[in-house]
């Protein structure tokens, strides 16, 4: 089989968990698909848009439990788009923010594999509009930083630079941040950011569970630790939080994704 026969791998964003926040272009490809490589924030009501036929594989990794390694599930996505013509790689939020979703598109092109990116809402967006909280206000702020609580240690760029952050003074969107988060805590005060700036904690966003705790930065740790607060959950700290529309209560959810991933 030359590359014009073989199939196309779409990377598509699942949304941050509730069905219908999906996009439609997302919706329409999953009905198609012919192969689906999921992820573990993905919930079931997503998957069963799938046809009977189509062929499903796991590959999430989840806290405490084995996880497919990286190069296998690049290397499952070049089997399968050889046997198959549309393949779906599902991923929760946005495939290209802190998904490997860029990994997994390059490693496909450079196998002369056709990929299309159907983008996803990330849930660093997602969760603190569902609870009213802007990430930036015309009186508090006017730029956010997403980032990640979680670095790996095989990375090429530096390390985050938590410094350099609370210097530019932006929101900070902080993504798998809640098992480092005292580490992160310390290095914001350390850089001078001020104990009472405000903080926002959202767990489980616009699935069934989510909740969200207000707070200020000196307090984070502590309160985060007795309200009990898990993967998957998204850490905002930033002066916009003050600005929270408390009537914009989220609507209610309706569905399940695994937690504590
Ligand atoms: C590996 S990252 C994937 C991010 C994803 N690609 C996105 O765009 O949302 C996983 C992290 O995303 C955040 N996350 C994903 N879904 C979430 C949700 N529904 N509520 C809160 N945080 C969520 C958590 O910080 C979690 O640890």
């Amino acid at each position: 089989m030359n590359n014009d026969q073989l199939g196309v791998v779409y990377l598509v964003g699942a949304g941050p968990g509730d069905p219908e926040l999906l996009t439609v272009k997302g919706q329409k490809l999953l009905s198609k698909c012919h192969a689906l490589v999921y992820d573990a924030l993905v919930p079931k009501e997503i998957l069963q848009l799938v046809n009977d036929e189509c062929r499903c594989i796991f590959v999430g990794k989840r806290r405490g439990h084995h996880s497919t390694p990286q190069l296998k599930t690049n290397a499952l996505l070049l089997e399968l788009v050889k046997e198959y013509e549309i393949v779906v790689r599902l991923k929760g939020g946005d495939p290209f923010i802190f998904g490997r979703g860029g990994e997994e598109a390059s490693y496909l092109k450079q196998n002369g594999i056709s990929v299309q990116v159907v983008p996803g809402i990330t849930s660093g967006i997602a969760a603190p509009a569902y609870f009213g909280i802007p990430l930036t206000h015309r009186l508090a702020s006017s730029s956010i930083t997403f980032v990640t609580g979680h670095e790996g240690i095989d990375k090429r760029r530096p390390s985050v630079n938590w410094e350099a952050l609370v210097q530019a003074g932006n929101t900070l969107v902080i993504y798998m941040g809640v098992h480092n988060l005292s580490y992160i805590v310390s290095k914001l005060l350390l850089a001078g950011s001020p104990p009472h700036t405000p903080a926002a904690v959202i767990q489980q966003a616009t699935v069934i569970g989510q909740r969200c705790l207000k707070t200020k930065l000196d307090k984070l740790v502590e309160d985060v630790d007795s309200y009990k607060f898990i993967s998957p959950s998204i850490v905002i700290i930033g002066e916009s939080i003050d600005f929270q529309v408390e009537e914009c209560a989220p609507p209610p959810a309706a569905v399940t994704m695994p937690v504590d991933f």
